[in-house]
């Protein structure tokens, strides 16, 4: 949670997989993770056919002319990377559950999980979705996702532990970089979980760069425990009034720097109503001002084997001058007493693994680490996977 782009109408970066990232393709079955490996084996090569309207202009390769098999490639052995279309969901479904039972530790997703994480209702097409189909089979996926600061996006990628290690993963991993060109990103990032054994050197190897380092905790079951009323000040649930001093808080609270994007009031106002979050805030009494939010939302999480819905901490946030007199804990509570009424089973958030006072706040409520996992991020404008 250290950044907040209240902006946009995006998903949060708290929407980040519950299940950590699997850009996948590397040899073996690699538990999870980005492990791609570029290896291209003799046995397969690639035609990488971006979709129609991205095949002309910067986002070619050198030489490339959209349909120009690579050298070695022979009929029968392509690897078409083409458009999500309503009808692969089973195909991407089979592909991530495959992923998920050759890592240690990963949790198939549900057909309406992976679904909603990718913004596939009504079959409409999302922007930014591939498959790498071979023979009718999707063999892989990757997509772009928001991110939560202006000018980025997340890349994904997941492919077969069957196909992996032929340089599929790559593919798509530098695909997604030239879609995200075009769209004018200036950082690209991904999650690798620490726990993985490439720790993110595939994502070197690609050029990207540790960014920063998180913590994905969990409180379960829950159980609010009890937090005293901070006298002079009233916690209560915000109105459409409140979003302007809820953009200024979370403008204020987390560090300065490029990957904060700075919210107004109609950019918190579109993200409440975009990502459906609960926000409950501490004003002080009688007259104001508002000087701290919770955030709390629904998400889905893969627990036990199985996805279900858990409640999600957003951001939580007190404006400096106000801290350190119980208001923090006291809004952590109402969020997990919100979650429990909600009938969730569990609460979620991500933490940097250098803020202190926000870990020793959610491990003294009973949060307990559950991964940790390092975003990387690729600056576009100089990335050595320039088309
Ligand atoms: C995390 C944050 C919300 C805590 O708010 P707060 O109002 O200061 O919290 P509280 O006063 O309820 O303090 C909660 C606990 O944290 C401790 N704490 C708070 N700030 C601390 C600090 N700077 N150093 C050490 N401990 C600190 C308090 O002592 C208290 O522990 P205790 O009850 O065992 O004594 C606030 O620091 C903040 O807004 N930080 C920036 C945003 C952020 O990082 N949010 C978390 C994102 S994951």
């Amino acid at each position: 949670m250290s950044s907040k782009d209240s902006s946009l109408a995006w998903h949060r970066a708290e929407s980040w997989p519950q299940e950590p990232l699997r850009v996948t393709s590397g040899s073996g079955a690699a538990p999870s993770g980005c492990a791609p490996s570029d290896g291209h084996s003799q046995r397969r090569r690639f035609w990488d056919i971006p979709p129609a309207p991205e095949r002309v202009g910067q986002g070619a390769p050198a030489g490339y002319n959209g349909r120009q098999p690579v050298e070695g490639w022979r009929e029968g052995d392509v690897t078409r990377i083409r458009p999500y279309q309503p009808d692969d969901l089973d195909g991407m479904l089979g592909v991530q559950n495959a992923s998920a039972d050759a890592e240690a530790g990963q949790s198939g997703a549900s057909r309406s999980g992976l679904a909603s994480y990718w913004g596939l209702r009504d079959r409409r097409r999302p922007a930014g979705l591939w498959v790498a189909e071979e023979g009718g089979q999707i063999v892989a996926y990757a997509g772009l996702r928001p991110w939560h600061s202006l000018g980025w996006l997340q890349a994904e990628v997941v492919v077969h532990p069957a196909e992996r290690g032929r340089g599929v993963g790559g593919a798509l991993l530098r695909h997604l970089v030239r879609a995200a060109r075009r769209r004018s990103t200036a950082y690209l990032c991904a999650i690798t979980p620490d726990a993985h054994p490439d720790r993110g050197t595939y994502l070197e190897h690609h050029g990207f760069q540790p960014f920063v380092r998180r913590q994905h905790m969990r409180l379960e079951p829950v159980v609010a425990p009890a937090a005293a009323d901070v006298p002079g000040f009233a916690v209560r649930a915000a109105g459409p009034a409140d979003c302007g001093a809820l953009a200024r808080i979370n403008n204020a609270s987390y560090p300065a720097g490029e990957r904060v994007g700075r919210a107004d009031a109609a950019g918190y106002q579109r993200f409440i109503e975009a990502s459906g979050a609960q926000v409950w805030v501490a004003e002080q009494v009688p007259a104001g001002p508002v000087v701290g939010l919770c955030e709390v939302r629904q998400a889905e999480v893969a627990l036990n084997g199985a996805p279900v819905r858990t409640g999600h901490i957003g951001s939580l946030a007190v404006l400096p001058a106000y801290r350190q007199r119980g208001l923090g804990r006291r809004l952590l509570v109402r969020g997990i007493e919100l979650c429990r009424e909600n009938g969730w089973p569990t609460v979620e958030l991500n933490v940097d693994r250098d803020n202190e006072p926000a870990l020793h706040l959610y491990e003294s409520t009973g949060f307990r680490a559950v991964y940790a996992f390092t975003v990387y991020r690729l600056a576009l404008a100089a990335g050595p996977l320039a088309p």
